[in-house]
């Protein structure tokens, strides 16, 4: 039998191999066939269908240019280039490969898409003796619970993920061959080893399909009542869905992948049969853990498919920015709630004794790693949801072992806080982060806590990851902070509730008191004279309630666009003006902004208040050195208010601002240059010449601040600026873009 179809539809691109020959045209096999058919990137598409009514449809659909009931019908055409694919369910594969070996040439690529690769590659070995060089074992990572020719899609494998596990014996040419092809229709190709394929796989599709069909089974045949269906809604029909694929196919995938889907069967056994017993014993504390831990696993998991299906987080999509140069801001706007105050809401409420309720908690990345990581170490915590959490504390001693490494992100203060934290566990640990993370300097934090009697290894030049030895008797020390740094600071006082006796810090200037503050919040008492801050370890933290103010660095954005663009009038309410916070304050009155703060109150032991700021001509100061550690955070923003004002800005004593989530000041001098502005870096800060600022495009280098900065700019630009990577600014102001849409910036996000 031989049947011919009609023309060729759409064309995108060029044939990337020659024929494609599908054994087994059902959803896998026929979605590849017409999605190479429709992009022109085969020069043939053949299906070999027993079944004329499938094959008929097979044609009629445009899934294939023809069928042949029998790959002998096919085979001696087949040449250099050409690919055949094994579509067939796992098990039938073995008989496949002996049809091939006796009748395809060496020069023909052979491919599958079975989803369990350890089989396959014992079939091939039983077939051939070793596994051959054309042969590149394959498996997309997709389907749908629908079956048959009739269900293939040609966009199936669009912005999804196909695994290739190369043996030693595949041959270099027929890999290739195969990437491309998976590539021509949209899917994203990566390498994988056999075992790890089979493993991953066993546990997050083997396994949910077995509890899937079992739950089914269950209901339909072992609750007497004939009416079950009738009654389940919503949650029976998103769970069991996949019920419904093809029950040869899975029943060939559990017997293929018998080991790695009996590992994970017994473990989830084993957590169901602990959450019966939770359940049984009427446990809250064991249910909240469980319900909350996998809400905040499974809504991360949907953030991921939102952007692009089965990438794994921090590696999805770049966006940019791209602005319309002038404009002005005007409104009312509350800006998220303090990043350092979030922090810290979570690492004390964790340590404490009883339940802390936070309000206003800020939901950017940074602060929910620090949520996670301590997830991640046993303690229960509630929301986020519009910004309330409520966190079950373990008490000082009451945190357990994680899993596996914490991962952190591009969180500094997460890092830094939580090695003074671990430095006091019974249990080792070790941190990590991202690539900007894995450039900051951590001795900083490692050598006071070695101090102490920690015992704390880093990476080559003292950065992360951090590993951290448990079961150490930390004794309490008197600190002489070599830098202006909160973090440092906070660190050694965590760890000093850890330690034997007194733990003393002193500080070359006044930096952020948040954590002194919040512990005396806690219940534990800080001593405070100066520069120094003392406690005494041993103590206990008592819960409390928390209201998160809105975050002055985050403001600090507003404040400087409302300063240099003409027109502007926009109030920033609830805004935490602690004294060691609001040096962008006195750095913006100084340059002449026109700044009026009014409401002014006390929330749970920071001061807040609203701030007006309407548009003023600036000119340009020596800022004093005395405001840096006020404004750390501040001075990306602060640097374009320099370049709209009239004069020059000098920064002096800003050394620090080389080590933060960039090279603050050489990014900034880069940007500014790009512009049009004079800004020459010096080693400990910048001096800039107000000028007129054009546009262009500024790289972020994975920096927030950076980011938001340049997004101002545009206010007073001539050009229109492309922000590049702007993708960090969730990790502490996740709704920049929408506040500064409202506010009247023309902001454009272009995801790529
Ligand atoms: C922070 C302290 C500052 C600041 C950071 C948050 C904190 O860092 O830059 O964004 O929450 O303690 P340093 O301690 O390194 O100055």
């Amino acid at each position: 039998m031989a049947v011919t179809s009609e023309e060729h539809t759409a064309s995108d691109s060029m044939p990337v191999i020659g024929k494609l020959v599908v054994v087994g045209l059902g959803l896998i096999g026929g979605s590849l066939a017409m999605g190479l058919r429709q992009r022109h990137a085969c020069r043939e598409a053949i299906g070999v269908v027993r079944r004329p009514d499938a094959g008929r449809k097979a044609i009629e659909l445009g899934v294939v240019d023809r069928v042949v009931d029998d790959l002998s019908a096919v085979a001696p055409e087949l040449g250099e280039g050409d690919v055949i694919f094994i579509a067939v369910p796992t098990l039938a594969v073995e008989s496949v490969l002996a049809a091939i070996r006796d009748q395809v040439s060496p020069a023909v690529t052979i491919t599958d898409g079975a989803s369990v690769k350890g089989s396959v590659r014992s079939a091939a070995e039983s077939v051939y003796g070793q596994s051959p060089a054309q042969l590149v074992l394959g498996h997309p990572i997709a389907g749908s619970e629908r079956s048959g020719v009739t269900a293939s899609n040609p966009d199936l494998y669009e912005n999804h993920r196909v695994i290739l596990t190369p043996l030693p014996e595949t041959g270099a040419v027929h890999l290739e061959r195969v990437r491309a092809l998976w590539q021509a229709v949209g899917a994203e190709v990566l390498d994988m080893s056999v075992e790890e394929h089979d493993q991953v796989l066993g546990a997050t599709s083997h396994l949910p399909h077995a509890i899937a069909y079992s739950l089914v089974d269950t209901l339909a045949e072992d609750i007497g009542n004939p009416n079950i269906f009738r009654y389940a809604a919503g949650g029976f029909r998103d769970f069991t869905r996949i019920a419904s694929s093809d029950p040869v196919m899975w029943h060939d995938i559990m017997k293929a992948n018998r080991g790695a889907v009996l590992d994970s069967l017994d473990l989830f056994i084993d957590n169901l049969t602990r959450l019966r017993a939770a359940i049984d014993r009427e446990d809250s504390e064991y249910l909240l853990g469980v319900f909350t831990r996998a809400k905040a696993a499974r809504d991360h998991f949907t953030n991921i498919l939102a952007k692009r299906a089965f990438i794994p987080a921090m590696t999805t999509g770049k966006i940019d920015y791209l602005l319309q140069p002038g404009g002005a801001v005007t409104g009312t706007i509350r800006v998220p709630g303090d990043k350092s105050i979030s922090h810290r809401s979570i690492m004390l409420g964790s340590l404490a004794d009883g339940v802390t309720e936070v309000e206003g908690f800020l939901e950017g990345e940074d602060a929910l790693a620090t949520l996670q990581a301590f997830r991640d170490m046993g303690v229960v915590i509630e929301g986020p949801s519009e910004g309330r959490v409520k966190i079950h504390g373990v008490g000082l001693h009451g945190l357990k072992a994680p899993k596996k490494p914490l991962y952190i992100g591009n969180s500094g203060t997460t890092i830094r806080l939580m090695s003074g934290i671990l430095a006091g566990q019974a249990f080792d640990s070790e941190i990590s982060g991202d690539e900007s993370l894995a450039k900051r300097p951590m001795d900083r934090v490692a050598n006071p806590l070695r101090e102490m009697g920690a015992v704390v290894d880093t990476a080559e030049g003292g950065r992360p990851p951090l590993k951290i030895k448990g079961g150490q008797a930390l004794n309490g020390i008197d600190y002489e902070l070599p830098m202006a740094s909160a973090q440092v600071k906070s660190c050694v006082l965590l760890a000093g509730l850890y330690a034997q006796g007194t733990t003393r810090v002193t500080e070359p200037a006044p930096t952020r008191d948040h954590t002194e503050r919040m512990l005396t919040g806690f219940g534990y008492e800080v001593k405070k004279d100066g520069a120094v801050a003392e406690l005494t370890g041993g103590g206990h933290l008592t819960a409390t309630k928390i209201e998160v103010p809105a975050d002055i660095s985050s403001a600090t954005f507003f404040m400087v666009a409302a300063s240099i663009a003409p027109g502007s009038d926009l109030t920033l309410t609830h805004v935490g003006i602690n004294p060691t916070r609001v040096g962008v304050i006195n750095i913006l009155k100084a340059m002449g902004a026109d700044l009026t703060l009014s409401n002014e109150r006390t929330v749970g032991g920071e001061p807040v208040a609203d701030i007006r700021v309407r548009y003023a001509p600036l000119k340009g100061i020596h800022i004093p050195e005395d405001q840096v550690p006020l404004a750390i955070d501040e001075f990306p923003a602060l640097f374009i208010a320099a370049a709209c004002a009239e004069g020059e800005t000098v920064l002096t004593g800003a050394e620090e601002l080389r080590v933060k989530e960039s090279d603050r000041i050489q990014a900034m001098a880069d940007g500014l240059t790009t512009f049009g502005i004079a800004a020459k870096p010096t080693p400990d800060g910048i001096v800039i010449q107000g000028g007129t600022m054009g546009g262009g495009e500024v790289e972020t280098h994975h920096d927030h601040r950076i980011a938001m900065s340049f997004a101002i700019a545009a206010l007073r630009a001539t050009q229109p600026i492309r922000v590049k990577d702007a993708t960090n600014v969730a990790t502490s102001f996740p709704t920049f873009v929408e506040l500064a849409k409202q506010t009247g910036i023309s902001l454009e996000v272009i995801d790529h």
